[in-house]
């Protein structure tokens, strides 16, 4: 891995409860309230089959948007709606604005950051003409706390590749490394043309060759790969606390890895939400916010899927549910919710905030009074194994300047941050405090199964794919799946065209650029 890199691991965290606010494009297509969906006139004529999409984050924004591009390449007549409980587009990602000023920059509550193998993302914000922006104005010292010792501080550069080098040696972060290289080449196979459809993760993970990554934990499997115990236990273990809140003894070496995969990290400049909303917008979908759906079930003469939601009941050829199934409280039938385990998340407190003291109190870290500590604290849990203190936060980072002389501040951790926590480690200089509690991603020990892509005809799964890696990116490669699926299966068709097997010749000059899905 590139050490500079690690400087950027501490960057993720998020948001909620944004103002409401209804984009320009949806106002012609927001429902009024208590409008039963089954009385809009016309529009459209009853015969079009119809596909609900339940969730407007990255899964089920981009489902509407691959859908949209089956109909814009052949002419497929279909009508999507979008239902979402929230009152804003994005899901798990979504800002907030110190003191909840829109003049002061913003801050992600949720998913912060994409890599540029990331390539429906990367794409996405490059055909939307959205400014991406990296985080190198982030690049504070980093340091590793132990819920008692600052073990070690790092700067990027030369200096602190040394650091690195001195303390572990050179062969631990070069197969590390490697492994990551190697995880990303398999990966990006999946935009490939001939990237393949599956029922089955199990499976896909199989012809992946990726079965070894997900049975292990990130420990024993680079311990097995010769890695170092205390590199991983270290290092390894800062980036999987702060991108996951799981310890490298714990969490599966496929997402361990994914933690590392920090090449190329970049941001949508006023929020990655902005992505899902163009996702929304260019998908022409009818998008009901504040809408919550209550229930799926077989429709009378058993054809269709009737969905009931907070604003009417509407039947559906086909269902795509993009939400974590155990939080969405949708009632279906037995054999539907039957094969889908209750799949444990964690659940993490993000503590975001601003103060106007330029670095953390030296005296909570047990330092020096006259030093500074790193603006990006990481953790590791190698402390506790020892039986010292647990960190009381996963990871604790500096956003840059909201003004002169007043900070920005993300904290993430497993409990809630007191107000008297933060005045110790911030001097009693807090300004302004936002507290979001999510069930952020699943949690990922090894894993020998996975839920169904395919829960009943018509009736697909997007967030099947969330306990074999979770992130914005892996969301819209699952919807894209999906989305061929079900086109394959209710219209003998898929997102490139009307045969599903044979795809028509890659159309962007740059073959190295081709994107399945994007280009034909
Ligand atoms: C703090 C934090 C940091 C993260 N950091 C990163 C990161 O840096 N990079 C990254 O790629 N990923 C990150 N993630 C993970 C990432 O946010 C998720 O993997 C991804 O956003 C999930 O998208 P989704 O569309 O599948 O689900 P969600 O975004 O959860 O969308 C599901 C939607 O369904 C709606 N819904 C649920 N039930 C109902 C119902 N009954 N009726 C109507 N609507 C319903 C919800 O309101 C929600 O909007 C982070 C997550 C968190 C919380
Ligand atoms: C933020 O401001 C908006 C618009 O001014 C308001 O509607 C909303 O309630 C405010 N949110 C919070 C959390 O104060
Ligand atoms: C219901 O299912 C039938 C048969 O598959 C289909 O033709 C029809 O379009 C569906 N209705 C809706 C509203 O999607
Ligand atoms: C993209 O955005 C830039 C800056 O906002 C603007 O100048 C440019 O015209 C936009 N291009 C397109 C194709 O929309
Ligand atoms: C997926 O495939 C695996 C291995 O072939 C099998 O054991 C499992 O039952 C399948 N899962 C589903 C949901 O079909
Ligand atoms: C599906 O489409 C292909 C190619 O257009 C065609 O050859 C095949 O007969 C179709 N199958 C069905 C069941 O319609
Ligand atoms: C697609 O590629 C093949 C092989 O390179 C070529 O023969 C054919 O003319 C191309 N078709 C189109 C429509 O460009």
């Amino acid at each position: 891995m590139r050490y500079a890199a690690l400087l950027l691991l501490a960057t993720s965290v998020y948001a909620f409860e944004i103002p409401f606010f209804v984009p320009d494009f949806l106002k012609n297509h927001v429902l009024p309230p208590s409008t039963p969906i089954v009385e809009v006139k016309d529009d459209p004529p009853p015969t079009v089959p119809r596909i609900a999409i339940v969730g407007a984050g990255a899964g089920g924004s981009s489902a509407a948007f691959w859908i949209s591009k089956a109909k814009s390449r052949f002419g497929l007549d279909v009508e999507v709606d979008v239902y979402d409980r929230n009152n804003y587009i994005g899901g798990r990602s979504t800002v907030v604005h110190p003191y909840n000023d829109t003049t002061l920059p913003e801050l992600e509550l949720g998913a912060s950051i994409f890599v540029r193998a990331n390539k429906n993302l990367w794409r996405a914000s490059e055909e939307f003409n959205l400014t991406r922006r990296d985080f190198t104005e982030e690049n504070y010292v980093v340091g590793l706390w132990d819920g008692q010792d600052v073990r070690f501080t790092f700067e990027g550069g030369w200096w602190g590749t040394l650091k690195v080098l001195w303390r572990y040696g050179m062969t631990s972060p070069k197969r590390v490394q490697g492994i990551v290289a190697e995880m990303l080449k398999t990966y990006v196979g999946l935009y490939s043309k001939d990237t393949p459809k599956w029922n089955n993760i199990t499976r896909l993970s199989e012809k992946y060759g990726w079965t070894e990554l997900t049975a292990s934990s990130t420990m024993e499997y680079l311990v097995r790969k010769n890695v170092s115990p205390r590199y991983i236990s270290e290092l390894v273990e800062a980036a999987t606390r702060t991108n996951y809140g799981q310890n490298t003894d714990y969490i599966h070496a496929l997402e361990g890895m994914c933690s590392l995969a920090t090449d190329g990290a970049a941001g949508i400049s006023g929020g990655n939400y902005r992505i899902f909303e163009q996702f929304l917008q260019r998908s022409d979908a009818f998008v009901h916010l504040n809408a919550n759906v209550n229930s799926i079930l077989p429709s009378t003469d058993s054809k269709n899927w009737t969905v009931a939601t907070s604003k009417g009941t509407q039947d559906y050829a086909a269902v795509i549910l993009a939400a974590p199934f155990h939080f969405t409280d949708i009632t279906v039938p037995h054999s539907i919710s039957e094969q889908i385990s209750n799949h444990p998340y964690v659940h993490l407190h993000v503590t975001l905030l601003t103060t106007t003291s330029e670095y953390p109190n030296p005296a909570y870290f047990n330092l020096p009074s006259s030093s500074k500590p790193a603006r990006m604290m990481l953790t590791t849990y190698e402390g506790v194994r020892h039986g010292g203190l647990e960190p009381e936060f996963n990871s604790l980072s500096y956003h840059g300047l909201v003004r002169p002389g007043e900070w920005a501040v993300k904290i993430f951790s497993k409990s809630r941050i007191s107000d008297q926590l933060l005045d110790s480690i911030f001097n009693g200089q807090v300004q302004w405090v936002y507290r979001k509690e999510w069930d952020s991603y699943p949690k990922l020990p090894p894993m020998e199964s996975y839920p169904p892509v395919k829960l009943g005809q018509g009736f697909y799964y997007v967030n099947s794919f969330e306990p074999f890696i979770s992130t914005m990116e892996t969301e819209t490669l699952s919807s894209r799946n999906i989305v061929d699926l079900l086109l394959d299966d209710l219209f003998n068709a898929s997102i490139c065209g009307p045969q599903i097997t044979e795809l028509t010749n890659i159309t962007t000059t740059d073959k190295n650029d081709y994107v399945y899905g994007w280009d034909c």
